[in-house]
């Protein structure tokens, strides 16, 4: 049976999302926005680069929630994007309305679906749609440590002229500037990171990554990046649509894990058919957990704001 996924939101991130799922034919798509024209145009678009790049994926745009009905995945990407000077922080008001009405909306339609969160400031977010849709928390993840992740990846891969392929990492807390890569868990071609790269190199990575957002806002002028935040959804969305039991950082909703309670932060999962199948628990350094505190810290100011 075809599988089904609809991606709320027709901008940049959600278009670029529905574009990789056609392409890979990995289900039928639905984008949807409150915007009229833009999610047909978009939708139709990509449905005619069916013929040529060889996918039958059905893409539809529309206004309508009904059209979106019984989606196994609902990716949420709808809200304002970060302007240059604009912390994902300040977008939470904005956003929380954002979400709030989505998620009503979804989970009318598809009750049953796996919610991908992409909003920023996307861990106080997810917490949003997690308190509104009811949905178990296993249902509702979030999308930033792939994308932080592959930041990451590929500023190791140039400084040290390798493929990215050969580059593994993990960047766990919130999807904020206190975001936590994990040098110690990161390796190439199996050799730790830190028998490669001085400490100088590495917190100089460790710092462009934590302000990879940043440097794509400042250097566009309007908007946010949406290349490689709609390839790491697709890939979340892939792991889940084939079961696949892939580890990948997401934020998840920790309740005690990491010492953490009631909260979303980013950490490693097991995405497979269920959405998120168990939460990785690693071994912290002091400096590690104390990070990863920090981080979780400055989500949790968010949602007290908002109170969800
Ligand atoms: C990013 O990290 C905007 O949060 C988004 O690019």
């Amino acid at each position: 049976m075809r599988q089904k996924v609809t991606v709320v939101g027709s901008g940049n991130v959600g278009a670029s999302t529905a574009l990789r799922l056609a392409d890979r034919e990995l289900a039928d798509v639905v984008m949807t926005d409150i915007l009229e024209g833009i999610p047909q145009g978009k939708g139709l678009d990509i449905l005619e680069a069916g013929p040529v790049v060889g996918s039958d994926s059905r893409v539809l745009g529309t206004n309508d929630y009904k059209d979106t009905a019984n989606s196994d995945i609902v990716v949420v990407t709808a809200g304002f994007p970060r302007q240059p000077g604009m912390s994902r922080d300040d977008l939470l008001m904005k956003n929380y309305d954002v979400l709030k009405a989505t998620t009503e909306k979804v989970v009318q339609y598809s009750p049953n679906c796996i919610l991908i969160i992409v909003t920023n400031p996307l861990d106080a977010m997810c917490q949003v749609a997690l308190r509104v849709s009811g949905f178990p928390k296993h249902r509702v993840i979030g999308m930033a440590g792939v994308l932080d992740s592959a930041r990451f990846r590929t500023f190791i891969a140039q400084e040290l002229n390798v493929s990215v392929e050969n580059v593994t990492a993990f960047v766990l807390g919130g999807h904020g500037d206190e975001m936590v890569p994990l040098v110690r868990y990161s390796q190439v071609a199996g050799i730790p990171l830190t028998e490669l790269l001085n400490a100088e190199t590495l917190a100089r990575i460790v710092q462009r990554t934590r302000k990879g957002g940043g440097e794509i806002v400042n250097l566009l002028k309007a908007g946010s990046a949406f290349y490689a935040p709609s390839a790491a959804i697709v890939e979340m969305v892939e792991a889940i649509l084939k079961d696949k039991k892939k580890i990948l950082p997401c934020a998840a909703y920790l309740e005690g894990e990491y010492g953490i309670q009631g909260l979303y932060v980013g950490v490693p999962c097991k995405l497979g058919a269920r959405g998120i199948e168990q939460i990785m628990e690693v071994k912290l350094a002091d400096d590690e957990r104390a990070a990863l505190q920090k981080s979780a810290s400055a989500v949790r100011e968010l949602v007290e704001v908002i109170k969800v």
